[in-house]
């Protein structure tokens, strides 16, 4: 009796550690906007609102909010350890440096990906080591902003960030979302959720790597 009762309690704590769920992470969405009415921070604030739903913490980083001001420093800004001369890009590095994960939520603007964007992340260089990115592209067009993604991930690679394969393009955004950020199209709820758990099971597999 005494080692049926060992093995059962043995047993429930196998299936304990077994089943425990990930850990709770920091996921930093950014959304490459800043024009007026713009569609991608509807795309980005679904995100976290998923990214909430799966048990994570979500951040917005909205740069209508906090502008940066353009990269002019004398050297690369990941010369600089960490003392960038601006309060903004202190508080965008402190934000990023917390993050577990990405996921870049960016339009596409003549094929390419936006110079806002663009001019955020290389404010940052070793705040992205060795995490993992997915990529949201957001165009009015049907092509989705997937040259957008493709783009990004030819750059990912120099701040050593990680881009996961799974990605969602939004197509017709304007026919995706309400104005109130309401998704209409049910089809991009499981595209979203399978992305962000990936980029999830990314963000624990490469932990060790920030040790
Ligand atoms: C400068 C500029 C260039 C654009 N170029 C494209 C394009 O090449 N292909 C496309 O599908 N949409 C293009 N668009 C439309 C955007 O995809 C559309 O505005 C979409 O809502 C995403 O951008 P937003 O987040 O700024 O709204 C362009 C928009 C701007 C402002």
């Amino acid at each position: 009796m005494y080692s049926f009762c060992l093995l059962k309690s043995t047993l429930a704590v196998l299936q304990a550690v077994a089943y425990t769920p990930s850990m709770s992470l920091n996921i930093v969405i950014v959304c490459g906007s800043v024009r007026e009415d713009r569609k991608s921070i509807l795309a980005a604030n679904y995100a976290a609102g998923l990214v909430k739903e799966a048990g994570h913490n979500a951040e917005v980083v909205d740069f209508v909010k906090s502008p940066l001001p353009f990269v002019d420093t004398p050297v690369s800004p990941g010369d600089l350890k960490g003392n960038y001369p601006y309060a903004e890009v202190m508080q965008w590095s402190k934000i990023a440096t917390n993050a577990d994960a990405f996921i870049f939520a960016i339009p596409e603007y003549n094929h390419g990906y936006s110079g806002v964007f663009k001019n955020a992340i290389d404010w940052l260089y070793r705040e992205f080591h060795h995490k993992p990115v997915a990529l949201v592209g957001v165009s009015n067009g049907s092509v989705g902003g997937a040259r957008v993604i493709e783009q990004i991930r030819a750059v990912c690679g120099a701040y050593a960030l990680y881009d996961i394969k799974e990605n969602v393009m939004v197509r017709k955004v304007q026919e995706v979302f309400d104005d109130n950020g309401q998704l209409l199209q049910p089809i991009y709820e499981k595209q979203f959720k399978s992305m962000i758990e990936a980029l999830a099971n990314a963000a624990e597999a490469m932990k060790p790597l920030r040790k």
